[in-house]
């Protein structure tokens, strides 16, 4: 199996738990701080190694082309008047040696449609996924220590975390062979349980690994429940083909697709800020 190489980002969602900031504005391109969501998954994609970004985009995602194009007004501008910290902030918005695809999903059927759309790009290699609004702060980066499982272990990975019961119904819940480090066997996976249905609360989060034998399988998906083809019911069928990991991801993760879990990734990332961290910490303390 070739080395990863190779990330999808599905960004052609509707952001509906977002509105109403979402209704003509990509929720990829919310700040946390100062960065887009969407740089913050590009840069961790980097950090491991990947080089090619396809991004699956849809109406109104404009913003995230431009975000990642060269912005000749705006450098010739900043040069002018010697904003040096600035340009070089604008210029390394794209890590170095990576390149940009963007495809484009005309109708947003759902993740697992996103991923299809994605297949005459990725071709037959391993890729991964990141979902942008999950916002993983972490060290190593999460995608990274998947791409080092996927390494050694050859075959599909899926982030996981332990969420409380009663928020199965938001999640992919897999079912698995004992942990044995960080990961462990995958035996099943379904999409949004009841918590009195699911069979455990390990919920699949916004990172994956996945082998090219799931396009065959997504092609094969009905839709589902909303009409849309889900990503966990070709996961589910790739199970019965070959086998897959649960990682336990490190770190923290933010929600940030929820308006709560967006103002705590704000309100961390915040009071780190090597600039003004200091002060909004004692803001927070003080009100
Ligand atoms: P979500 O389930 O978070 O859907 O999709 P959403 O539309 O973005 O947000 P809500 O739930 O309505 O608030 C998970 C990821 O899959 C992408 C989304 O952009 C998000 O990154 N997605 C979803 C697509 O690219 N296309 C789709 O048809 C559906």
């Amino acid at each position: 199996m070739p080395k990863l190489r190779k990330a999808v980002f599905p960004v052609a969602g509707f952001g509906s738990r977002f509105l109403p900031v979402t209704k003509a504005s990509p929720k990829e391109m919310m700040p946390i701080v100062d960065k887009p969501l969407i740089q913050y998954a590009v840069e961790e994609a980097a950090a491991a190694g990947i080089t090619d970004m396809i991004f699956v985009t849809g109406r109104n995602k404009r913003a995230i082309e431009d975000h990642f194009d060269k912005a000749y007004e705006l450098e010739t501008e900043l040069e002018r008047k010697g904003k040096g910290a600035l340009l070089d902030q604008v210029r390394s918005v794209l890590p170095e040696g990576v390149r940009c695809v963007y495809i484009r999903q005309t109708e947003p059927l759902g993740l697992g449609h996103a991923v299809l759309c994605a297949q005459p790009v990725v071709g037959n290699d391993p890729f991964a996924v990141l979902l942008a609004d999950d916002l993983m702060d972490s060290n190593p980066p999460a995608i990274a220590r998947m791409a080092q499982v996927f390494d050694k272990e050859n075959c599909s990975l899926l982030g996981v975390e332990e969420v409380p019961k009663d928020q199965t119904q938001s999640y992919g819940i897999v079912t698995i062979d004992r942990m044995q480090g960080d990961m462990a066997r995958i035996h099943s996976i379904v999409e949004k349980p009841k918590p009195a249905d699911a069979p455990s609360n390990l919920a699949v989060i916004g990172r994956y690994v996945l082998t090219p034998r799931i396009f065959d399988l997504l092609g094969e998906v009905k839709p589902g429940a909303g009409g849309e083809i889900q990503l966990t019911d070709a996961i589910s069928a790739l199970l019965k083909h070959e086998k897959a990991m649960a990682v336990r991801l490190p770190g923290r993760r933010f929600d940030c697709g929820s308006k709560l879990g967006y103002l705590k990734a704000t309100v961390e990332f915040g009071v780190r800020h090597p600039e003004f961290g200091k002060a909004f910490a004692s803001y927070l303390k003080s009100r």
